[in-house]
């Protein structure tokens, strides 16, 4: 009989510090940086995200998601077999935030570590711990997407500061009978590097080069569409479905324009969408686990329902992964 791995919980944490736009016009404002509700609302749908307080690290916030996750499976940690962390704003350069948030858990003992696809992050882990599960390799996943953004925006730089957020997101995946994960997607395109990178790298011990986020919006929204409708119709058409059979189609939440683009082009009204980039904001790895738990919260959706979760990012990264909840 066929191995599959199924979700059988999720949990997420935000920061309880929360920024509206309003609040945060004021400050880039005390810094002599314009910007305005109106356009961020109107360029992106973003209307509030949530910045963790200067002590907070990714596996910190990654903790208490991955607790409620456990708690929502009816898991103790120590039932873990695999821990998988997907962030690109680790708490140390080694060892990963995985291991760290192994050992805040209580976990200790299972394979941990990260996975760096930067907004793909979650799309990657999921499919490499499902991987695990199919193969015999893990019985038990812990998958997490945790972010601290904040850390790496340039808040003298209009055009990213404030689109990103922080936050964090998780997943317990189990061996099934049933699935579960359907299918997945996973792509990367290394010749993008420059359009979405934090160039700078730990050398001597300095940081040498600028340790804050750039992104050519403009070149990454028109790529990001187009990438996402193929990763979805390449998972859908390795599941045997169509277009019809998605009952919500959960993206990564950069800009509500993407994701409107993107159900337009899989003929999905936008009320099969889960939306959250207006209470979040980007928060990269974190966004598509956040965006689930809410929803899965919420009653939004549904046990049996099939889910689309896709993601594209830094690298460039992108993938998709279709399953039943
Ligand atoms: O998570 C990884 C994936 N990342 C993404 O998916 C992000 C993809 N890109 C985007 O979401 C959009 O490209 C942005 C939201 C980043 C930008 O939206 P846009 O519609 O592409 O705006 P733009 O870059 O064309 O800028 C339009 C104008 C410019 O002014 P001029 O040159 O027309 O006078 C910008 O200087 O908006 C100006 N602008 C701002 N104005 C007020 C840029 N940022 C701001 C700002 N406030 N924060």
């Amino acid at each position: 009989m066929r191995r599959y791995s199924r979700i059988t919980g999720t949990g997420s944490y935000l920061p309880p510090r929360r920024l509206t736009n309003a609040d945060l016009v004021d400050e880039l404002g005390q810094r002599g940086i314009e910007t305005s509700d109106e356009w961020i609302v109107e360029r992106t749908g973003i209307r509030a995200r949530h910045f963790a307080a200067p002590d907070v690290t990714c596996s910190d916030m990654g903790v208490e998601a991955a607790r409620n996750a456990l708690q929502a499976a009816g898991l103790d940690p120590t039932d873990i077999d695999l821990i998988i962390v997907a962030t690109s704003t680790p708490d140390m350069v080694f060892p990963s935030a995985a291991c760290i948030l192994q050992n805040k858990l209580g976990a200790n003992g299972c394979p941990a570590f990260d996975v760096q696809a930067v907004c793909s992050g979650f799309i990657y882990a999921l499919t490499v711990a499902d991987s695990m599960i199919q193969s015999g390799a893990a019985r038990r996943a812990l998958v997490v997407g945790s972010e601290v953004f904040s850390r790496i925006l340039d808040f003298n730089d209009r055009t990213t500061c404030v689109l990103f957020g922080d936050g964090a997101g998780a997943v317990v995946l189990e061996a099934s009978d049933t699935p579960g994960i359907l299918s997945s997607d996973l792509h990367a395109d290394g010749k993008h590097v420059d359009i979405l990178c934090v160039p700078g790298n730990v050398s001597g011990g300095q940081v040498l080069g600028d340790p804050l986020l750039k992104m050519d919006g403009q070149a990454v929204f028109k790529l990001a569409v187009g990438l996402l409708e193929k990763a979805a119709h390449a998972v859908l058409a390795k599941a045997g479905l169509q277009e019809s059979d998605i009952d919500w189609l959960i993206p990564h939440q950069a800009n509500i324009r993407i994701m409107q683009g993107t159900a337009r082009k899989l003929k999905l009204p936008m009320d099969k969408v889960v939306v959250t980039v207006d209470q979040h904001g980007n928060t990269s790895a974190a966004s598509i686990p956040l965006a689930l738990d809410h929803a899965v919260r919420t009653g939004q959706v549904q046990p049996g329902q099939t889910l689309l979760l896709e993601g594209v990012g830094g690298g460039f990264t992108w993938g998709a992964v279709l399953l039943k909840l």
